[in-house]
């Protein structure tokens, strides 16, 4: 009797202190641990109606509050920055893993009741959904929402939990089960923006990271990555004798296919690899594979902006893109990158006048550095010159076929020149092997986008086609190992969505063999006596006046077409070695070639060492003109200037105490 008397006004007393005190405390992350406050305890809590408008298509229908982070009802749930944060995520993800992120936080957010009791999330359920999501948000620079923090809110099996995900899962299944007739791999065949984008390559690296890693190798002028994807056996380092390949996609903002196929790629290898796929094992195994699939992410977005506007049926009565369409194509200083580069083809036709010329390892002149480069170009160059690149394709739109270089004409009045290289016949045979896993790129008789492609299979010696001066594939030639090629992989630069399954098909081979081509030709070491490998030596193959250096291990690759040659490798300080080769014409492996070379004292041979200029080749930007580019802005006191991401104005207008739990440090 006594106490029915002192329960109520114990009641009032709490309710008086929590009046004085403004609303209670709800937990904020971090505050229970500290003691700043408690979650409620659940004794007085009871099942009730699913009440969150975000949550109503979960697999349950009552819920309880308090809930999981302390939420004590509806409203409560309603105002948090949690709720907030869910119902914009799909947006700021754009659309990835937003179903699956929805429906976690839901489990947290509106729990599961059952009986009475709460039903918690499985952790396992978390975990996964984290692996595969964690790099949606690094690619926004979000950090992992607290309240969708595995070990904190949600429990093993033995706790008894269930999966709120079970239902999405069975549905993803059916779906996926009519969509491809390669049911081994599941890729979306959907364009992806920049975020997507590095999410995308960020997730298959963290999926594949016993194979693959990505890196950037600089930024764009707007401060985007340039970020690329390798795959290797042993990602982050260069394996004596593994040759190492690139792919370039996007150089054109506007030519939007090759991204999409590159990103495509990523993912295909990174699954068939897991699968087993016995050809992606053998290649990945053998070959540093290289790819970056946007090179110019800033006119991307311009050209994206544009379709969208143009799809608008107000804007645009004739459909889909045409040809003539260039927004977006060059970065946003109006530079074409694929005329950025330093023009070495030009040097290159002046040697022409000494006796024993050779084209390779062409200094950048000095004079290149006065002039406007490119931020897209400058990593570009500094990456071509850091790795010992062997092979590379850059994929571009507008037309379909294969061109190699030169692409510049050969001759000053006229732009449309047959101009080889020392090396026509191993690029015809790299263009070959490109075209001809292609079956509409292959055809003689395909109606091309315009150009006069007629009985040439789909290659064509680029400044035969048109001349231009600064392109990509000329200073991969003409200053490193590096043989590129261009690919030019259809009339419409920026093709509809759902053209984009069928062109992975059309090109998957291709992109497929021209890795493998990597491995024709010969490779080797070249050693001193004591078995040490030269850096820098030369190897020459006679008939061919454009030589290959040894990299830092002294391993080399030579990419050759199959007959006799005759190889001389030269290094200064020691003796000159000469072998004879036979390269017989099917073979699927590089031979290999080794050689020994005697020290001897020093005597310079004038006649056969001399080449202009060779003396400033390891001088890269001498003059440090690049960092006016790179230089980043800095606050009063010399501080960088920390800005706040773009998306934090979506948490900070709706008067809530801010989620600085979203930030990362
Ligand atoms: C799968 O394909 C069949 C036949 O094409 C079709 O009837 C069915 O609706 C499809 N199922 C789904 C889930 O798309
Ligand atoms: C590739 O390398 C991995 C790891 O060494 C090995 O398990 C696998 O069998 C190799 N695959 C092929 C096809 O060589
Ligand atoms: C394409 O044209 C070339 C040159 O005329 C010819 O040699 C080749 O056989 C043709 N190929 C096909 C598939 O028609
Ligand atoms: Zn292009």
């Amino acid at each position: 009797m006594h106490r029915e008397h002192t329960m109520p006004s114990m009641f009032i007393l709490l309710s008086v202190l929590a009046a004085g005190f403004g609303a209670p405390r709800r937990c904020e992350p971090g505050d229970e641990a500290l003691g700043r406050c408690r979650i409620p305890e659940e004794e007085n809590a009871a099942c009730t109606d699913m009440a969150l408008a975000y949550c109503q298509d979960v697999p349950y229908s009552s819920i309880m509050f308090p809930n999981i982070i302390g939420h004590r009802n509806r409203v409560e749930a309603e105002l948090g920055a949690e709720y907030l944060l869910m119902s914009v995520m799909h947006g700021l993800l754009n659309g990835e893993c937003s179903e699956e992120l929805r429906l976690l936080g839901c489990s947290v957010l509106a729990p599961r009741c059952q009986a009475g009791r709460m039903l918690k999330p499985c952790r396992s359920s978390c975990e996964a959904v984290r692996k595969g999501c964690s790099h949606a948000f690094e690619g926004i620079e979000m950090a992992w929402p607290y309240f969708l923090d595995c070990d904190r809110f949600f429990v093993s099996d033995q706790e008894g939990c269930y999966d709120p995900l079970s239902q999405f899962k069975a549905r993803q299944q059916i779906a996926y089960a009519n969509f491809t007739d390669e049911p081994s791999t599941i890729i979306q065949f959907t364009y992806h923006t920049n975020a997507q984008m590095w999410s995308t390559l960020k997730r298959t690296a963290a999926k594949c990271a016993h194979i693959s890693r990505t890196y950037s190798i600089g930024r764009s002028v707007e401060g985007k990555d340039l970020l690329v994807i390798e795959f290797s056996n042993n990602p982050g380092e260069h394996e004596l004798l593994e040759p190492e390949m690139k792919y370039v996609g996007n150089m054109h903002g506007n030519e939007v296919l090759g991204r999409q196929l590159l990103i495509y790629l990523t993912e295909y290898l990174c699954s068939e690899y897991l699968l087993g796929n016995e050809r992606i094992q053998t290649l990945i195994n053998t070959t540093r594979i290289h790819i970056l699939p946007s090179m110019n992410p800033d006119g991307y977005e311009l050209a994206a902006a544009e379709v969208a506007d143009r799809s608008d049926p107000e804007f645009n009565q004739e459909g889909h893109i045409f040809n003539g369409w260039t927004s977006g194509r060059r970065n946003t200083q109006n530079i074409d990158l694929n005329r950025n580069f330093p023009a070495l083809t030009s040097v290159a036709y002046s040697r022409h006048r000494y006796r024993r010329f050779r084209v390779d390892h062409i200094p950048i002149p000095d004079s290149y550095w006065f002039g406007q480069v490119a931020p897209e170009t400058y990593a570009v160059m500094k990456w071509i010159r850091s790795v010992p690149f062997v092979l590379s394709a850059s994929l571009h739109g507008g037309e379909l076929v294969v061109s190699y270089p030169f692409d510049f004409s050969r001759h000053p009045q006229e732009d449309k020149m047959h101009s080889p290289t020392p090396d026509e016949q191993v690029f015809k045979q790299l263009a070959r092997t490109y075209a001809d896993a292609h079956a509409e790129m292959a055809n003689n008789n395909t109606d091309r986008c315009g150009g006069s492609f007629t009985n040439r299979r789909g290659i064509i010696n680029g400044a035969e086609w048109y001349s231009f001066a600064g392109g990509m594939a000329d200073f991969n030639y003409l200053h490193s190992n590096c043989f590129e090629v261009t690919v030019e992989l259809g009339c419409d630069k920026y093709p509809s969505e759902e053209a984009l399954y069928p062109e992975w098909k059309r090109n998957k081979e291709s992109l497929l063999s021209f890795m493998e081509a990597v491995h024709q030709g010969i490779k080797g070491v070249v050693r001193d006596q004591h078995g040490n490998g030269i850096k820098g030596a030369t190897i020459s193959v006679r008939g061919i006046r454009h030589d290959i250096t040894t990299a830092e291990d002294g391993d080399y690759w030579r990419m050759l077409t199959p007959g006799m040659h005759i190889l001389t490798v030269t290094a200064s300080g020691y003796s000159k070695a000469v072998k004879r080769i036979n390269l017989p014409r099917s073979m699927s492996r590089a031979g290999r070639v080794d050689f020994v070379l005697k020290k001897v004292p020093y005597e310079p041979d004038v006649d056969d060492l001399y080449i202009p200029g060779m003396e400033t080749y390891e001088r890269f930007d001498p003059y440090n003109q690049f960092q006016s580019y790179t230089q980043r802005e800095l606050g009063e006191n010399g501080e960088e200037r920390q800005e706040k991401p773009w998306w934090w104005a979506y948490f900070t207008q709706s008067g809530n105490s801010a989620p600085t739990w979203l930030l990362r440090n």
